[in-house]
């Protein structure tokens, strides 16, 4: 894990320390932490000049900006209505019976970290699911079930 002072650094080098910078940077944190936490977020809105609540409320705003630490493997079903039309619970139950967990929790092993996200933009073909940064669609629970066990 980096050295969070290195990695604010790091970060502000490489985006700049402008408003706008703020969303890359606290994406770029978050990939290289894998969680933010209010060290991080105020060490970035020292570095930024920006106001704890400004950073804090751009961070909170979006589902990604993890903001505790996660399994190796986190897993996103999208929530919002067209999945949720198209069964998005019965993934969900699906997922929480293989993995004996409930949604918002990590497998004692540390290898899974099961959440909802809002639309991942793949409505057209929901319900879809991410695990990590790849997108699984047109699910059914079984489906959800054998993407998960790709990872174990
Ligand atoms: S509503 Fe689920 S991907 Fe858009």
């Amino acid at each position: 894990m980096y050295e969070p002072s290195n990695l604010i650094q790091e970060a502000v080098r490489q985006y700049g320390t402008k408003r706008e910078h703020l969303l890359p940077i606290l994406q770029y944190v978050r990939r290289k932490n894998r969680f933010l936490n209010e060290e991080l977020l105020e060490e970035i809105s020292k570095a930024m000049d920006l106001s704890a609540a400004d950073v804090y409320g751009v961070a909170s705003f979006y589902s990604f900006m993890d903001m505790r630490p996660l399994g190796h493997n986190i897993i996103r079903v999208c929530k919002t209505i067209t999945c949720y039309m198209k069964g998005k619970d019965d993934i969900i139950k699906a997922i929480e019976q293989r993995l004996r967990i409930k949604l918002g929790d990590t497998t004692p092993d540390g290898r899974f970290s099961f959440l909802e996200a809002n639309c991942i933009g793949w409505c057209h073909k929901g319900p879809a699911m991410l695990i990590n940064d790849r997108v699984f669609t047109e699910l059914s629970p079984e489906k959800a079930v054998m993407a998960i066990e790709e990872y174990m």
